[in-house]
């Protein structure tokens, strides 16, 4: 891959960076125990922190590896961690996006400014035509965030999501994206 993903991208109020060992116990807490804020995730929520430690183990070794590289949202002004967002960028033209926020730190707008800088980043790159996130299509918040982007709502994608904490049976989503 010719372009690597910056490792550290500052906004007005946030630095997103690779993810540490030390950010385990703020995911565990904020996050990845929590059935309300993984509701719509892939995975059901950490029964340890054995396996949250197991989980940051494998987001920075991606960073090797691609084609998934993730950055923790922290804080500029106290390094607070609030979250994580994840790219996949398995082609060169086309990058997609997912993120979560600590419970504690919703609709503060961080989710967004997160997003976007992402976006605004990927959408810098001479051979990027597309960014694109999916969401389920029962969750408002993320759908929210998407449209706060500027992305159009493309479609719904039927039975695109593996959401196990929702139901066994893959559900659909919709599909948001810019492009250029
Ligand atoms: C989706 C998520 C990342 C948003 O992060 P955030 O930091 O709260 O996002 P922001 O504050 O930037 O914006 C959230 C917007 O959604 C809105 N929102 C939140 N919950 C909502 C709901 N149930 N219905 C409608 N709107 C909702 C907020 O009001 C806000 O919009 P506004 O600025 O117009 O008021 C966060 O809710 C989260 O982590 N959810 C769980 C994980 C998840 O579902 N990730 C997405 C996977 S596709």
């Amino acid at each position: 891959m010719e372009n690597y993903p910056p490792k550290t991208i500052v906004t007005k109020n946030l630095t997103l960076r690779i993810p540490q060992k030390s950010d385990t116990e703020a995911i565990f807490q904020g996050y990845a125990q929590n059935p309300e804020v993984v509701r719509y995730l892939a995975w059901r929520p950490h029964e340890s922190i054995e396996e949250t430690r197991r989980f940051v183990k494998a987001r920075i070794a991606e960073w090797k590896t691609g084609p998934r590289f993730s950055w923790s949202i922290t804080r500029k002004d106290d390094q607070r961690f609030l979250g994580m967002l994840s790219i996949r960028w398995p082609v060169p033209f086309r990058i997609s996006m997912s993120y979560v926020i600590c419970r504690s730190e919703w609709s503060k707008g961080y989710g967004t400014e997160a997003a976007r800088a992402v976006m605004d980043w990927a959408l810098s790159l001479l051979e990027v035509f597309r960014v694109e996130a999916c969401c389920d299509i029962e969750n408002p918040g993320s759908a929210r965030v998407l449209e706060k982007l500027g992305m159009t709502q493309e479609g719904i994608l039927r039975r695109m999501g593996y959401t196990p904490n929702i139901s066994d049976e893959p559900r659909d989503c919709f599909c948001y994206a810019i492009t250029k």
